[in-house]
């Protein structure tokens, strides 16, 4: 590992491409390497067991590129967080999740301490948002809800502004969180900010969503410089994107997670 290698990047799908996205932008410089276990997801309706399996097995699939850090793009995978005895191991300066981050960018956002939260049913079950949310607020009113539906919807490209059937679900997941005038929201599933032009048109513009994904990219930037660890070199950085399912499939949702046109190979592998 070196300050050349890659930045590995997992996801259960390609909600985590909402934070290389930020990365390319921050860091144009950095090869990364994405992993997209699309054979196996949704990650959020799993069990903690099978969720920390499939997590070690994202992160060995990584370590194989020889990566110099290691994101878990995704809020259900954050909220596993494998062993020091995992780690003892792999090569890597860092492993970061998105929960952490997210949670002090939300922290630092509001004004009248009533913060929302909507993540995959695993993550809000997980409680792990709430909790590191009392630990910088303890008097903060937080307000979670499990959106199971966001995902799908967003996977079978049901995210436009104006589609009536999300539209219905935006409604029904957030009626409760915009009665409890919340000034900030994380979508701390990493899938939730291809809906964001449609959750601000229902809370309104003064509620500042904070997106997961974008979070963990700041991070990660902040924590590459800090060890020193950023690609010195001056041309572009490759991205080169993993799936275990159907390229094809994978394929049509990239191009709506990534805005602009990438340099990018898509793969398919085995875990
Ligand atoms: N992108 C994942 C997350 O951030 C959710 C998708 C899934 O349920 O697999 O939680």
């Amino acid at each position: 590992m070196t300050n050349l290698s890659p930045i590995g990047v997992f996801d259960s799908g390609v909600g985590g491409l909402t934070s290389v996205r930020e990365l390319t932008k921050l860091l144009p410089h950095e090869d990364i390497i994405y992993l997209g276990d699309t054979a196996r997801m949704p990650y959020g309706t799993k069990s903690q067991q099978t969720i920390s399996k499939y997590v070690s097995q994202d992160i060995k699939f990584l370590e194989q590129f020889g990566v110099k850090m290691i994101i878990a793009a995704c809020g259900t995978a954050s909220s596993v967080f494998p062993t020091q005895d995992f780690f003892k191991n792999i090569d890597i300066c860092a492993y970061t999740g998105v929960i952490d981050p997210t949670i002090k960018a939300a922290c630092q956002q509001t004004q009248n301490k009533r913060i929302g939260i909507i993540a995959t049913a695993a993550s809000i079950r997980s409680g792990m948002y709430q909790n590191e949310i009392k630990k910088i607020i303890p008097d903060a009113e937080v307000v979670a809800k499990a959106c199971p539906l966001f995902v799908p919807l967003v996977e079978n490209g049901y995210a436009k502004l104006g589609n009536k059937v999300t539209q219905l679900v935006v409604e029904e997941y957030l009626s409760d969180i915009k009665q409890k005038q919340v000034d900030t929201l994380i979508l701390g599933c990493t899938h939730f900010p291809l809906l964001a032009p449609m959750i601000q048109n229902y809370l309104g513009e003064d509620v500042k969503l904070i997106s997961s994904g974008a979070e963990a990219a700041k991070f990660a930037k902040n924590i590459l410089e800090q060890k020193n660890m950023l690609n010195p070199t001056k041309e572009s950085g490759k991205l080169k994107l993993f799936c275990t399912d159907s390229v094809e499939l994978f394929k049509e949702n990239v191009d709506t997670f990534l805005e602009h046109n990438l340099n990018t190979e898509i793969l398919q592998t085995s875990l």
